[in-house]
């Protein structure tokens, strides 16, 4: 059994990837306490919660651990308009949850994989981090960072057996952008649970198979 840590389990694509991945030892990570340990149940699996924005948070959760072979950077948070619309407040949680967050845990999880010679880290970011245009600008350069991120660390880390692979979902079905006042009709979204299934393909590929990139998109959205 491989220990996964998936952050933002709680809904949407991360709790999907967790019931996809519930056959291994998962530890759930995510701010609502309630809906982690309702899935945690469900799923026999170990739970912290988390503000992921705060790193002080995310050392004390690691200080916790004794081991960590796949880190899956899931959660997230969506801003949509263009800078002059959206508040310093917002702007500062975009890039607190999106980017700053997946690369603390990063930090946090790779003398685990150090110390095991080999190891995963999925960052779950966005086809938002190939978009061009101001209908999300701060949500877009949060996702654009992360891509950044993934390909700077990509090569130097493959040399110790530890893969990054940069995941690039298109509209899905979740409630990422209601919980931004957005009321988008998300039904055309891809399902959370295919979207799981391609995360299940990365964490089950050979140790020496590198999966740079992963691209998904619903055929209608395409
Ligand atoms: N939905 C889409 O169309 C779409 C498309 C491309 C990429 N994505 C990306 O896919 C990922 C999953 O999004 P989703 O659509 O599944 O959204 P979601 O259903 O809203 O889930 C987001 C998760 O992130 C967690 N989270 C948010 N802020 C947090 C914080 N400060 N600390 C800890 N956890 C936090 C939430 O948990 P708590 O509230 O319990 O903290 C929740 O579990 C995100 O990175 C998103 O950007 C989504």
């Amino acid at each position: 059994m491989k220990k996964i840590i998936i952050t933002g389990a709680s809904d949407g694509l991360g709790k999907a990837i967790a019931q996809e991945l519930r056959d291994e030892e998962l530890i759930l990570i995510s701010r609502d306490e309630n809906k982690l340990k309702i899935l945690s149940e469900e799923l026999n699996c170990k739970y912290y919660v988390c503000d992921l924005t705060d790193y002080n948070q995310i050392t004390d959760i690691i200080s916790k651990i004794d081991n960590v072979d796949i880190l899956i950077n899931n959660a997230g948070v969506w801003l949509a308009g263009d800078i002059e619309s959206n508040s310093f407040d917002q702007i500062s949680n975009c890039i607190d949850v999106n980017t700053k967050a997946p690369i603390y845990m990063t930090k946090a999880v790779l003398p685990f994989m150090r110390q095991n010679n080999k190891g995963l880290i999925i960052n779950v970011c966005s086809q938002s981090s190939f978009d061009n245009d101001d209908f999300s600008t701060v949500y877009n350069a949060s996702k654009w960072a992360m891509r950044g991120f993934n390909r700077s660390i990509q090569r130097t880390l493959s040399k110790e057996n530890i893969k990054v692979t940069g995941f690039y979902p298109g509209f899905m079905q979740t409630d990422l952008f209601k919980k931004a006042g957005n009321d988008y009709d998300t039904s055309t979204g891809l399902e959370t649970q295919k979207v799981a299934k391609a995360i299940r393909f990365i964490t089950e590929c050979e140790d020496d198979v590198i999966i740079p990139e992963f691209g998904i998109k619903d055929i209608e959205n395409y």
